[in-house]
C-alpha cells in the first residue's frame, strides 16, 4: 500500500501499486471509468478500463459513487491530463464501504455545510486547515521545549473568572456551581514557582453573545507563564514563538497554504522584532485617519483593522488604560493610568491574536481592584496566596489558536479554523 502522495512521481511510473481512499470525483465514458481518489496525502486519477480490469471490478467501478471507500491495484502512468500529472491504471478495483448519494454537492449554503459538518470536514479546505494548525502547534511545542518550558495541564473546571465574569459558562458541579475555564492563566501562575517556565494548550470557553467572524464560544488557547520575565521580555517570547510557528508551517505546508492563497513567503518574512506602539500613539494614528476615538476608547475590529491594514508584519499595542483590561495586570509606573500589557495584532487588517501582560505582584493593589469590581475575595484567596509565599516578577500571554489560523489562512470566518465550531447558535453536530 502506498500513500497517494508517494505514488505521484517519475520513479513510480510502470510500477504496480496499491492505493486506498475515498472517491472524490467520478465519471465514465466509452468503457472507461475516470475516478479521482483521495487519501489524507493527496488525490490521484484512477482509470478502470473495460476489458483490462476484471468485468466485476469494472461494473463495481461504474456503480461506485463519491465518498465510497475503495482499494485499487494498478500501474502508475504519466498522463498530462490527470491532476498531478500521473494516473493509476487499475487492474483491480475493490469496493470497501459503499456511499449513499452524498448530501454535499458543489454549491451549498453555509448553514447546510454547518449542519453536515461531520461530512464537510472531509473537504480539501478543512483537511488543509487541520494540517496547517497541526504544523503551527508543532512549531510552538518545538520552540517551548528548546527554551526549557514545561508543558502542564491546568484544570478546565474552575471556580473563578480569569477574564470577564459576564462571559462565563456555568455548569452544575455535583451540588455546587462551577465554570468552564476562560484562561489557564491563574493556574499557570501558580506553576511557575516549581517549573519556572510553563505552557499549556487547552480549550477555553467564552459565553460570547456577539456573533462576529472572530469569536467562538470554545477555542484552543496556547498560554505561557514565566518567572523573572518582565513585559519587555514577554514581548520577545511572543515574537520568537509566533515566528517559530509561522516558519514551521511555511516549511511543512506549502500546498495547503497555497490552497488558501497564502504565499509561504509571507510567513517566512515574519521575523523579530515586531513594532511596539504605545496605546496613546495608536489613538493618535487612528485620529489622524479620521476615526472618532480618544484616550480610553477600546479597540474593536474596526480600529484594529485600521491599525494593521497597511502592514505585512504583526505589531504590539502596549500599555492600555486600566479600565479596558482585567485586574491582574501590573501597573505601568511610567504612566499609572496604564498597565504593562500588550495585545499582539496580526497584519493585513486582521487584529488581535495574543493578549499578554506582566502580572501585578502587590496584593494590596489586587485586593483593591477586586473589591472595586465587587468580586468576592474568598474565591480569589488561593490566587492572592501566590503573592504571599516568595512572589517573583512574572509575565505571560495567551494566543488564540483559531484566531491565528484564521489569519494565516486568510479565512473569512473563524468557524473554518476548527472542525466543530461552537457559537451562540450551534452545538450540532
Ligand atoms: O485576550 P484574552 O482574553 O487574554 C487572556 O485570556 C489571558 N488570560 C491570557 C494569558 O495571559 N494567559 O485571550 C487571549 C487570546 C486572544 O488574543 C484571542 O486570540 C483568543 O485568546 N480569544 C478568542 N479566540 C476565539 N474566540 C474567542 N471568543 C476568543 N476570546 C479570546
Ligand atoms: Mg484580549
Amino acid at each position: 500500500m502506498v500513500a497517494i502522495r508517494d505514488a505521484l512521481s517519475k520513479d513510480m511510473v510502470g510500477k504496480t501499486v496499491q492505493v486506498r481512499g475515498w472517491i472524490y470525483r467520478t465519471r465514465s465514458s466509452g468503457g472507461i471509468v475516470f475516478a479521482v481518489l483521495r487519501d489524507s496525502t493527496g488525490i490521484v486519477q484512477v482509470t478502470v478500463k473495460k476489458g483490462v480490469a476484471p468485468e466485476p471490478d469494472f461494473i463495481a467501478a461504474t456503480n461506485t459513487g463519491i465518498e465510497s471507500s475503495v482499494i485499487i491495484e494498478g500501474t502508475v502512468a504519466e498522463d498530462k491530463r490527470a491532476p498531478g500529472g500521473y494516473e493509476v491504471r487499475a487492474s483491480k478495483f475493490t469496493l470497501v464501504g459503499p456511499a449513499e448519494p452524498f448530501p454535499i454537492t458543489e454549491y451549498q449554503s453555509t448553514e447546510l455545510l454547518l449542519d453536515l459538518r461531520h461530512l464537510w470536514i472531509r473537504s480539501r479546505e478543512q483537511t488543509a486547515a487541520m494540517r496547517i494548525k497541526d504544523s503551527l502547534l508543532m512549531g510552538a511545542r518545538e520552540w517551548f521545549h528548546k527554551n526549557d518550558y514545561v508543558e502542564v495541564n491546568p484544570p478546565i473546571i474552575t471556580g473563578v473568572a480569569a477574564e470577564d465574569s459576564t462571559q462565563l459558562f456555568q455548569i452544575k458541579y455535583f451540588d455546587r456551581m462551577a465554570y468552564l475555564s476562560q484562561s489557564a492563566q491563574f493556574y499557570l501562575e501558580s506553576l511557575i514557582y516549581s517549573c519556572d517556565k510553563v505552557f499549556s494548550l487547552t480549550p477555553s470557553f467564552r459565553a460570547e453573545k456577539s456573533r462576529t467572524p472572530r469569536h467562538l464560544a470554545e477555542f484552543w488557547h496556547l498560554e505561557m507563564e514565566a518567572a523573572w520575565v518582565d513585559n519587555d521580555e514577554n514581548m520577545k517570547v511572543q515574537e520568537e514563538l509566533v515566528t517559530a510557528m509561522l516558519h514551521r508551517a511555511a516549511d511543512d505546508c506549502r500546498p495547503e497554504l497555497e490552497l488558501f492563497k497564502r504565499d509561504p513567503a509571507d510567513l517566512r518574512r515574519v521575523v523579530p522584532p515586531f513594532d511596539r506602539i504605545p496605546y496613546g500613539e495608536a489613538i493618535e494614528r487612528l485620529q489622524a485617519k479620521g476615526l472618532d476615538v480618544s484616550w480610553g476608547s477600546d479597540f474593536g475590529a474596526v480600529e484594529e483593522r485600521e491599525l494593521t491594514k497597511d502592514s505585512g508584519l504583526p505589531m504590539f499595542i502596549m500599555n492600555y488604560p486600566k479600565e479596558l483590561k482585567p485586574f491582574y495586570m501590573k501597573e505601568n509606573s511610567d504612566d499609572p493610568r496604564t498597565y504593562k500589557n500588550t495585545d499582539l495584532l496580526a497584519p493585513e487588517g486582521f487584529g488581535e491574536i495574543i493578549g499578554g501582560s506582566e502580572r501585578e505582584t502587590d496584593n494590596a493593589l489586587l485586593i483593591e481592584r477586586l473589591k472595586d469590581k465587587g468580586e468576592s475575595l474568598d474565591k480569589y484567596s488561593w490566587y492572592l496566596d501566590l503573592r504571599r509565599y516568595g512572589s517573583v516578577p512574572h509575565s505571560g500571554f495567551g494566543l488564540g489558536v483559531e484566531r491565528f489560523l484564521t489569519w494565516v489562512c486568510k479565512m473569512d470566518h473563524i468557524r473554518d479554523a476548527i472542525p466543530y465550531p461552537r457559537t451562540v447558535s450551534r452545538v450540532f453536530p
